[in-house]
């Protein structure tokens, strides 16, 4: 599929069978998401993957109780390391180059799983404390996305866009 037309018919997919996922596939996507561009190139994220039933349940629940999150096989927790961009870029890299690399890795993984076939949607809701926890989190590592990875059980209409001309100055 054209990018362009990737980018159009993806949605956000909030219903999930319990079909495992082909760990080729699961590969593509977190292979995808490294080739994403990061500041210096420090790569300053890392992503967790959870899989345990429980662990996906506990996870489903640091995000204000959005369930969908445990019926997915796998939910990939984006975690942004501040202090790996702190050292060669200060303050401006602890506070927004690292966040920028984790979430800029997360929107890769998210086309790449489109592209596999798969569904995804971006979970920002969530209790950070609780999330670092169960992502094994070590001090410091933030918390930036859930996405949980998996086929499709419900085909959601597209979501409308703001004109063109409202979103961008200067046309
Ligand atoms: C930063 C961010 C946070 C979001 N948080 C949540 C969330 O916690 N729960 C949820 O169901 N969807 C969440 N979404 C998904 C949006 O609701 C969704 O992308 C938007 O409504 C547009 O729909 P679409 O993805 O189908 O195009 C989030 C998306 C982004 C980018």
């Amino acid at each position: 599929m054209e990018f362009a037309e990737l980018c159009r018919k993806r949605r956000s997919v909030r219903r999930f069978s319990s079909t495992a996922l082909d760990e080729r596939d699961l590969s593509l996507v977190l292979e995808t998401a490294m080739t994403a561009p990061s500041a210096g190139n420090l790569q300053a994220y890392r992503i967790v993957l959870v899989r345990d039933p429980g662990a996906l349940r506990r996870l489903a629940e640091a995000a204000m109780g959005q369930l969908f999150i445990a019926q997915a096989p796998v939910a990939a927790v984006f975690l942004a390391l501040p202090a790996v961009s702190a050292r060669r870029y200060g303050e401006r890299g602890e506070r927004l180059f690292a966040l920028q690399d984790a979430t800029i890795a997360c929107a890769y993984a998210m086309l790449a799983a489109e592209e596999a076939g798969l569904s995804t949607v971006w979970v920002g809701s969530f209790d950070d404390a609780a999330v670092a926890s169960i992502a094994g989190a070590e001090a410091g590592e933030v918390p930036v996305a859930i996405l949980p990875v998996g086929y499709a059980a419900e085909h959601p209409r597209l979501t409308p866009r703001k004109p063109l001309g409202e979103m961008v100055r200067g046309l």
